[in-house]
């Protein structure tokens, strides 16, 4: 991609005393999909770790490297009164045409739906200049903060000879980069949800939004389901069986819409912008409550997997991702040798 990257900046202090407040100007909705982005020095290629992420995933054929197991559907969002105030993407202007996907993490497309994982909610949001495209997910932490820390996680669990991952390769891994730990911890304190309804979705990366009058606001970004945390007691897990989501959302859906609110956590000074596997402390931040998700009825699958799938270079004018931040860089390249893949 054009990166853009006029100054780095590692925190929102340091962002805003820059004046840049991250200043990426992302390509003009509708223009070309970046090229793959070469590895540079100390960096890992994305494309080598989408091969390690299909590996792992048991290398199967026609799916997606992470999200293999999903389900697509669509919806529309209305902006509420206080979002064009932060942004001036036409996106939060007017009510918008949605497709979404709901999916179970990682490459295996059987995965039991009872998994102690994160479920993931990918985002498009449809208007005649161009889409804005965000990849949510059940955690507000990614697992590696560089992409060579990403290929590493990954690379320990892959099986040896005996067919099973090195126990002891990965507690050195484990030792050596503690905060790869933090989203799998995040998911483990909490029940499995009972729904891809009931759990809460975050944008993870701290992206800028920049209002008429260019003023810019760092925020996370995070969908709140309408219907509450609905979580599995131990008991209702064991109950449940491996393939649950889909029947549980087509009957909901047949009640009536789905809702998440869509909000803007207010990102304050010393707040990370480059380092995915940091949370910012939310309880303390303001949030801004930029409209409302309506997830209408289920799409045939291949809606979703004929869709655009680089959440790094769709975005429009008043919405910027984290230029600093290597793990948002290196998912333009990822996306893209993913889809080749599962497009062959
Ligand atoms: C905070 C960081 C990230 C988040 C929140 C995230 C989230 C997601 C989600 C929700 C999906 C499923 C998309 C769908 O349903 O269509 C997905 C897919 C995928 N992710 Fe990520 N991801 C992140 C970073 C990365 C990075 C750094 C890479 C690799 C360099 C990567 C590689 C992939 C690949 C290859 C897919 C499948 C894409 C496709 O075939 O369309 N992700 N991710």
């Amino acid at each position: 991609m054009s990166n853009g990257i006029a100054r780095i900046c590692t925190t929102l202090t340091a962002c805003l005393l820059a004046g840049t407040a991250l200043a990426q100007t992302p390509p003009a909705a509708g223009a070309p999909a970046a090229q793959a982005k070469p590895a540079s020095a100390g960096e890992a290629d994305p494309q080598v770790i989408v091969e390690k992420m299909f590996t792992l995933g048991g290398n199967r054929k026609g799916v997606r490297a992470s999200g293999a197991k999903g389900m697509c559907a669509k919806g529309t969002f209305t902006p509420s009164a206080e979002a064009a105030s932060l942004s001036k993407a036409p996106h939060f202007a007017k009510t918008t045409p949605m497709t979404v996907r709901f999916s179970m993490g990682g490459g295996n497309p059987n995965i039991s739906d009872k998994t102690k994982t994160t479920r993931g909610f990918a985002l498009e949001f449809e208007d005649s200049s161009g889409p804005m495209l965000f990849y949510f997910i059940s955690a507000p932490v990614f697992f590696a903060k560089t992409p060579a820390q990403m290929l590493e996680f990954v690379e320990v669990r892959l099986p040896g000879a005996d067919g099973k991952p090195d126990a002891e390769k990965i507690k050195a891994f484990t030792a050596a980069n503690p905060e790869t730990t933090r989203q799998a911890a995040w998911i483990n304190a909490r029940p499995v949800p009972a729904s891809f309804a009931g759990v809460d979705y975050w944008g993870v990366q701290a992206y800028t939004l920049t209002n008429k009058a260019g003023k810019a606001t760092i925020v996370k970004l995070k969908a709140v389901p309408g219907a509450g945390q609905l979580n599995l007691s131990e008991d209702e897990l064991k109950a449940k069986p491996d393939n649950f989501y889909g029947d549980e959302l087509k009957e909901r859906l047949a009640k009536g819409p789905v809702a998440f609110d869509f909000v803007a956590i207010l990102g304050e000074a010393g707040d990370p912008t480059n380092d995915s596997t940091v949370m910012w402390p939310e309880e303390t931040r303001k949030t801004t409550k930029l409209g409302t998700i309506s997830v209408t009825a289920l799409q045939d699958n291949t809606v979703c997997d004929g869709k655009n799938s680089d959440p790094v270079n769709s975005l429009p004018e008043g919405v910027a991702g984290p230029a600093n931040d290597p793990i948002f860089q290196a998912r333009a390249a990822g996306y893209a040798a993913s889809r080749v893949r599962r497009t062959q």
